[in-house]
C-alpha cells in the first residue's frame, strides 16, 4: 500500500516527539478517524526556529507531519501558513488516495499553533 520511501520515513521520522520550551502548541483531531495531532513550534525573529510533532495517527499522518515539519523549519510564519497539504503530498511523492485526508491533520495543527503563538504575542 505504501511505497518504500514512505515506510522508511515512517520508521525513522526526523521531527517526532515533544519540543521542550515550545512557544506554542496546536492540537487537532481528525473527525473521520478520531486520530489526534499535536504540533510544537519555537519561533525566533518571526521564523519557525524549531518544530516537532506528536500524533496518535496512521502512517500517512506521521509521514506527512514529518515532511511538513521539514518544509516549514526556518520559514517565516506567513510562508509556513501558505504551504498546503497538496504541497506536502507532492513532496512525499506517493500516498494512497484514501489517505490524503490524513495529510491535512498536520497542516491544521500547524495553523492552530501559529494562531496560538500570534494570540500570545498579540501579533
Ligand atoms: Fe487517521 Fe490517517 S487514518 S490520520
Amino acid at each position: 500500500m505504501y511505497v518504500d520511501k514512505v515506510l522508511k520515513r515512517f520508521q525513522k521520522p526526523k521531527f517526532a516527539g515533544e519540543l521542550k520550551g515550545a512557544d506554542a502548541i496546536g492540537e487537532v483531531g481528525n473527525v473521520r478517524c478520531g486520530d489526534i495531532m499535536r504540533i510544537y513550534i519555537k519561533v525566533k525573529a518571526g521564523k519557525i526556529a524549531d518544530i516537532r510533532f506528536k500524533t496518535y495517527g496512521c502512517v500517512a499522518a506521521i509521514v506527512s507531519s514529518d515532511y511538513l515539519c521539514e518544509m516549514v523549519k526556518g520559514k517565516t510564519l506567513e510562508e509556513a501558513e501558505k504551504i498546503t497539504a497538496q504541497d506536502v503530498v507532492k513532496k512525499i511523492g506517493e500516498i494512497p488516495l484514501v489517505k490524503v485526508h490524513c495529510s491535512v491533520l498536520a497542516q491544521d495543527a500547524l495553523k492552530k499553533a501559529i494562531g496560538e503563538y500570534r494570540k500570545k504575542k498579540q501579533i
